[in-house]
């Protein structure tokens, strides 16, 4: 028997949300872990971050970006489907701390799901809760009413200018950090950001965390996959993070070994696109 999926919802176009019932895992999360799921027998091991649970309903939420063939096929699922096998609270929960200045969370794109749970957490703390937040577009920022119920101010960052200031989150930043002192920096989105956040932080001597998304395959630290090197050291991104320092981490060969298997990704993708379109080529004869 498999995971249940009670509800999906589409937040955004490409983003959706999918609340499974796993009640072990809703016990035991914490900010900053996640789980190792494969939708199917033959799909891939693929990691999403734990963004809300709840311990007495016994359910945890996923939110998830389409950007190849297996999240894009997770997308068809609806409630009542069954999720394979669901592996979790996976990674070390995030360093909790009580900060006398404000912390700044700063999200790029679908990074504001991972970011959420801590920032929930941090708020709980009693922490100040600055959330910059940026996107490509408008249509496709996630979770703002939650995040502006937690924040002192949500200051937002589009590519088109279609939303806030025209640029991107980096400019945000470092005009708020030109005007006031913060206690910590946490930046989760694609390498790219994370890494031009760190740079940033680093001038002003800002403490910073970013939550690293290194390819994984078994998420127990047996495999090697998800190799990072942050401080000179070799980590595991599944067991000893995902949060590490920003400024001790090696971005160039996370973005490097990201790239590895690109090849068989796009290929995959396609093989996959085709047999969409075959489908509903079929079905359409079918109609007539
Ligand atoms: C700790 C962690 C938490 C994550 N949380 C979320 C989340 O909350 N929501 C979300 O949408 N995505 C999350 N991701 C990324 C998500 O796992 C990938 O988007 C997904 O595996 C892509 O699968 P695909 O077959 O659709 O795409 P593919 O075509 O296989 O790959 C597209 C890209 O996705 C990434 N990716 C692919 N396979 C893996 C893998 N096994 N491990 C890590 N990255 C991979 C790579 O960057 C790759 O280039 C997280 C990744 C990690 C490591
Ligand atoms: S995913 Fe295998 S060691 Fe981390």
């Amino acid at each position: 028997m498999g995971y249940r999926v009670l509800e999906k919802k589409d937040l955004a176009p490409g983003i959706y949300s999918l609340k499974v019932e796993a009640p072990l895992i809703a016990k035991k999360a914490q900010p900053g872990n996640f789980v190792i799921l494969r939708y199917k027998y033959t799909g891939e091991r693929l990691p999403f971050t734990l963004v809300s649970w709840d311990p007495d309903e016994g359910w945890v939420q996923l939110i998830i970006q389409e950007v190849g063939k297996s999240t894009r096929e997770m997308a068809q699922l609806t409630a009542g489907d069954e999720i394979l096998d669901l592996l979790g609270p996976l990674g070390k929960p995030y360093p909790m701390q009580k900060y006398s200045r404000p912390v700044v969370g700063v999200a790029g794109g679908l990074g504001a799901a991972p970011l959420y749970p801590i920032l929930v957490g941090l708020q709980k703390m009693g922490n100040q809760i600055i959330t910059i937040t940026g996107a490509r577009n408008k249509e496709l920022f996630i979770l703002r009413e939650e995040l502006q119920q937690i924040s002192r101010e949500v200051l937002v960052a589009t590519d088109d200018g279609s939303e806030g200031r025209k640029g991107f989150v980096t400019d945000v930043l470092k005009d708020l950090l030109d005007k006031e002192q913060v206690g910590q920096v946490i930046a989760i989105g694609p390498v790219p950001m994370m890494a031009a956040v760190s740079r940033v932080t680093k001038q002003y001597n800002t403490p910073t965390m970013v939550s690293l998304n290194a390819l994984m395959v078994d998420g127990t630290g047996m495999c090697g996959g998800c190799r990072v090197t942050v401080g000179g050291k070799t980590k595991f991104t599944c067991v000893d993070g995902p949060d590490f320092d920003g400024h001790q981490v090696d971005f160039d060969e996370i973005f490097r070994r990201q790239r590895f298997y690109r090849n068989q990704e796009v290929e995959s993708l396609e093989i996959f696109e085709h047999a969409c379109r075959l489908d509903s080529a079929i079905a359409k004869l079918e109609d007539k």
